[in-house]
């Protein structure tokens, strides 16, 4: 008995109190409070029930119908003031129109897609055409059709993220680069930027996704000479007239030979610093010649055509550029970090 009543009492607190919420006029919070509280209400009704408990029962039932009383006229009494305030000021809500003005948040580009542009413009400009690839990729063109057979360091299950047999997250965008030559005869000049996957743990240089950009030229007579040319002049519009590029040999299976791209360090100069790890070089890209083996798995003829690829990071020379001393903070879309770059 005590604990239906009591239950009752808590089913008509919250049912006011929704109503009370409701209620669009000073009529509907009368008609409320007579429904709620009147003589003839519901909390009326309850307490009429209070004759038929027993002397220790009745006090607390007693109190919890008036706790819900008081909580119930308060609330009633506080909707009244808002209308009574509301006609007071002519219906119309009281507005200081001397507060300055609220500025509506702007998103923005995130910093490495910024980057990404500007990147993809100035190869534009140098008649490179912006194109994309697939994330889920086959190992055949991932690897196979780059030179890179499946027993590679690269293609181990340790580095990889296999989705099934024979089908992985893409390691890096230069399976695009088989996939344009297999669709369009030379001269192609393409640049692909995208998402790509390694098995790397999430540390101050490393992310397990990141962003690479791809770069590809081919055509009859393309020498090493062109491809010099094309990268430092990308260099410094990208850096800064002063920017100096350097081309130290190096290795991968899809170009021969290969080289590994430094631009002097932005940060000292070139004089050596922390950022530089003193060498005052900054490494920002692998690339190379064309290997034949990949025009001919693309069907392209290595006796009539050369080009040069490229793959760099465009999180890592956004990094660079803005001094940013760990990977992580671009990828936990702090906006307060974000803006900072924008
Ligand atoms: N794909 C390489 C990587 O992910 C980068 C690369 C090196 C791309 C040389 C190229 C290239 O196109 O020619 O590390």
């Amino acid at each position: 008995m005590v604990e239906e009543l009591i239950a009752q009492l808590r089913a008509l607190e919250g049912e006011g109190r929704e109503a009370v919420a409701g209620a669009g006029a000073a009529a509907d919070v009368e008609r409320l409070r007579v429904d709620l509280l009147g003589r003839k209400g519901r909390l009326t009704g309850v307490l009429r029930r209070l004759g038929e408990l027993s002397a220790e029962e009745k006090p607390v039932v007693g109190a919890e119908a008036n706790r819900v009383k008081g909580e119930l006229s308060a609330l009633l009494d506080e909707r009244d003031a808002a209308f009574a305030s509301a006609a007071a000021s002519g219906g119309v809500p009281r507005v200081d129109l001397t507060l300055p003005g609220r500025a509506r948040w702007r998103g923005g580009l995130h910093p490495v897609t910024q980057v990404v542009d500007e990147i993809c413009e100035i190869f534009h400009d140098l008649g490179f055409a912006r194109v994309r690839g697939p994330e889920v990729e086959t190992a055949e063109y991932n690897f196979t059709r780059l030179n890179t057979p499946l027993d590679h360091p690269a293609a181990d299950m340790h580095d990889t993220f296999y989705l099934q047999d024979g089908v992985v997250l893409r390691t890096h965008t230069s399976p695009a680069q088989a996939r344009v030559m297999e669709m369009f005869q030379p001269p192609v000049r393409v640049v692909v930027p995208g998402v790509v996957y390694r098995r790397d743990p999430f540390d101050a240089s490393h992310a397990p996704a990141f962003e690479q950009l791809e770069g590809l030229a081919v055509d009859e007579g393309i020498t090493f000479a062109d491809f010099k040319a094309t990268i430092s002049s990308f260099v410094r519009r990208f850096f800064g007239p002063g920017a100096k590029t350097r081309f130290r040999p190096s290795y991968f299976p899809f170009t021969e030979p290969s080289a590994e791209v430094d631009v002097s360090c932005r940060i000292c100069g070139g004089t050596g610093c922390s950022a530089c790890k003193g060498t005052g070089w900054m490494e920002i890209m692998g690339s190379g010649m064309v290997h034949p083996r990949v025009f001919e798995n693309v069907g392209y003829d290595p006796e009539r055509y050369t080009g040069f690829a490229f793959g760099m990071g465009p999180g890592r020379i956004a990094m660079q550029r803005y001094g940013i001393p760990d990977i992580r903070l671009l990828y936990e879309n702090d906006v307060r970090f974000l803006e900072q770059l924008s």
